[in-house]
């Protein structure tokens, strides 16, 4: 593989597992504990708004608890390393943690959106949000308010069903780069998924950094295998020679 200047990176997951941060399709993963129909998708909001609230609520609470490990804060790294020799690296993040720019990596792209974040479903208003949210509340802008069983502030979180955010910016940069990278992501969600498939056909260099082989792994032109915390770094250190 010859020395790539842009690169962009796909996380998942897997990325996050090491600073305490559960995944969903492992043995007893988060899908295991909660039905995706329930927590994930616009019908369980509309059935059960509170429910829905608690386990995002439990999810920001775990935010404030964890911290970036070792492959977030070599992403970051690689990022200012490309830059300096006048290159870009492009995070692309399933994870609705912030774990990427706490360790300083910058124009994450949250294409599942995020944690720390919520939106009005009657006037669309997005703001910043880090505590709990009762299904009740009046979104701060236009002041509607839920019911009984009905809530109008929502998490700012792509279920499925829904379409991810910024797919335009993402296939620009998957256009422009040298290098396709995935990191702890098993591959079982689309259009994330995908994605490295437009990269073979657009003649991109594709890796796979990933705790065991994922479902889209033959898709790849190469395959590392380990924890993330390790293998992550040492790639970059690579890359940065
Ligand atoms: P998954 O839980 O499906 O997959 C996590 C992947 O990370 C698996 O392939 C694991 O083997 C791998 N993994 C676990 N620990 C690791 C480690 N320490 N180092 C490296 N790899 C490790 O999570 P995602 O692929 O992120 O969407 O799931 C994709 C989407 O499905 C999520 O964004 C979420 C979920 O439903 C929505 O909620 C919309």
């Amino acid at each position: 593989m010859s020395d790539p200047l842009h690169i962009v990176i796909l996380t998942g997951a897997g990325i996050s597992a090491e600073s305490g941060i559960e995944t969903f399709r492992s043995e007893g993963g988060l899908w295991e504990q909660y039905p995706i129909e329930q927590v994930a998708t616009p019908e369980g909001f509309a059935a059960d708004p509170a429910l829905v609230h608690h386990f995002y609520n439990m999810r920001r609470a775990a935010l404030k608890v964890v911290e970036p490990n070792a492959a977030h804060l070599a992403l970051a790294e690689l990022q200012t390393g490309l830059e300096a020799r006048g290159g870009s690296l492009t995070i692309i993040t399933q994870n609705v943690d912030d774990l990427h720019s706490q360790a300083g990596a910058r124009g994450v792209i949250h294409m599942h959106g995020i944690l720390t974040s919520l939106f009005c479903s009657a006037c669309d208003h997005r703001f910043d949000w880090v505590d709990d949210v009762a299904h009740d509340m009046p979104c701060p802008a236009c002041q509607t308010t839920g019911g009984p069983n009905k809530s109008v502030v929502r998490p700012d979180i792509v279920w499925f069903g829904e379409m991810p955010y910024e797919m335009d910016v993402i296939e620009a940069r998957l256009r422009a780069c040298d290098m396709f990278v995935s990191i702890g992501t098993s591959g079982a969600v689309y259009p994330a998924a995908g994605l490295v498939q437009m990269a073979g056909q657009l003649g991109k260099q594709t890796l796979e950094l990933n705790l065991e082989k994922s479902q889209g792994s033959h898709f790849f032109d190469e395959s590392r295998l380990g924890e993330a915390g390790t293998i992550v770094p040492k790639w970059v250190t690579e890359v940065l020679g």
